[in-house]
């Protein structure tokens, strides 16, 4: 049976970035008909209902229907040691994150800490995620085996350290590559489900794995690959010391084949000329995580100048770098860090950032981050006066943008009023239908 949502409903012609805000279409009074996981018509409520008399209504009154919030880049083996204090990014690694990551060999906690993000996740709304696992297939095999159990639209791959990580860390150029060829094979698009080759960063990898992953990459280019990418500059200094041979930061990725459209390079902060035409050159991802990089003290990403030059640009949590599962608190923090730029970004372009923009990245955008015919229906509904404090400010809003704008700066959790994955609704407790 069809299911008709009914709400205001917020959908995206093209990248307001390019095109400007009205490339977002806000409809009023609008319905999102769903059948059998995919949107199957979109358009004023009053003539979906008329034309589908037999669909299910589900009314929101005058919340946000919108595609989920896709996050581009997460570590959900850090989601217990989120907001850990007083670290910059390699001691924040080596005192919190690689002593966390160490756990996930067994089994049990990497099952525990998968239910535990994947609830988290859906209930800020969140319905796709790119995740770093770590270095052990374990912890891979939790993360898939539960996002499927939960029908996401979801990637994830196995982290690949041989060095400068503690030993019981630490895999091999051989075992890294073996160890994710397997896992390409058992899990490569499974259902819902990609992988991406998952090298953590140059530091943690010799040339020899670099080599080894790269060389797998271009066995399976229809796999994603994902790194981090001049995050801090003490971390770009380590990287030119290790790698001397190395035009920048980039180029170590480049001389391995690690450098494509289907690349997703988190952070990208610290970036030269020449790596900034590489990166529009290539189509390649560059994955902002506005809350890690203020809570780790990385710097400021630059993104309306990046986005305006054509950058491919998504957006991420990089939970538990980042303090926060909330896409909107996320969101927020874009705003903030172009406001110290000198750049206002429209809540339609921060929004389009969340949901299409980073779906593009994935190279998913024919699947999900948008509402549209044809499209898998992943759906967040949010409710615009989900607090005294954002409910006073809404009710002063002069149009439709002002009280999202006011939800994206002041929201959070309490603000997911529903969340529909592949066509079905997710049972997030305490939440009214
Ligand atoms: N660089 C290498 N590993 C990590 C990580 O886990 N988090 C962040 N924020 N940066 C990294
Ligand atoms: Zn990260």
């Amino acid at each position: 049976m069809a299911d008709l949502l009914i709400g205001r409903t917020l959908a995206f012609d093209a990248d307001p970035f390019v095109a400007g805000p009205a490339a977002a279409r806000i409809e009023g009074h609008g319905g999102v008909l769903v059948e059998d996981g995919l949107i199957v018509a979109t358009g004023p409520a009053d003539r979906l209902r008329a034309a589908h008399p037999d669909a299910r209504v589900t009314d929101y009154g005058d919340a946000l229907i919108s595609a989920g919030f896709v996050d581009a880049h997460v570590h959900y083996p850090q989601t217990a040691i989120i907001a850990s204090w007083g670290k910059r990014l390699i001691d924040w690694l080596e005192s919190y994150t690689f002593p966390e990551e160490m756990r996930f060999d067994d089994p049990d906690h990497a099952a525990e800490i998968a239910v535990r993000y994947f609830d988290l996740a859906l209930a800020h709304g969140t319905t796709t995620m790119c995740s770093f696992a770590t270095t052990h297939s374990t912890s891979v095999e939790a993360f898939f085996a539960e996002a499927e159990h939960r029908g996401l639209c979801a990637v994830a791959g196995r982290t690949c350290m041989d060095r400068n990580a503690p030993e019981g860390l630490c895999d091999t150029p051989e075992s890294a590559e073996a160890e994710s060829r397997a896992l390409i094979g058992r899990w490569h698009g499974r259902g819902r489900l990609g992988y991406a080759i998952t090298p953590r960063f140059a530091p943690t990898s010799s040339p020899e794995q670099l080599e080894a992953l790269g060389a797998l990459w271009a066995e399976h280019p229809d796999c994603l690959m994902q790194t981090h990418l001049s995050e801090q500059t003490d971390e770009v200094a380590w990287v030119r010391a290790l790698f001397p041979e190395a035009r920048d930061y980039l180029d170590v990725y480049e001389r391995f084949g690690l450098l494509g459209a289907r690349g997703l390079y988190g952070h990208a902060i610290h970036l030269t000329h020449r790596e900034r035409d590489r990166l529009r050159e290539a189509g390649a991802g560059l994955i902002h995580c506005p809350t890690s990089n203020t809570f780790i003290g990385s710097g400021l990403f630059d993104l309306a100048g990046l986005a305006a030059a054509g950058q491919r640009v998504g957006l991420a949590t990089d939970t538990g770098g980042g303090s926060s599962f909330s896409m909107l608190h996320t969101m927020a923090a874009a705003y903030e860090i172009a406001q110290l730029r000198g750049a206002s970004v429209h809540p339609a372009a921060l929004y389009w950032l969340a949901t299409a923009g980073s779906a593009r990245t994935l190279h998913l955008d024919d699947r999900i981050g948008n509402l549209a015919p044809g499209m898998e229906a992943d759906i967040v509904v949010l409710d615009l006066a989900s607090t005294p404090a954002i409910a006073q400010r809404a009710a002063r809003a002069e149009d439709i943008w002002e009280a999202v704008f006011t939800t994206i700066m002041m929201g959070d959790d309490r603000a997911i009023r529903a969340v529909w994955v592949g066509g079905v609704p997710d049972p997030l407790p305490g939440r009214a239908g």
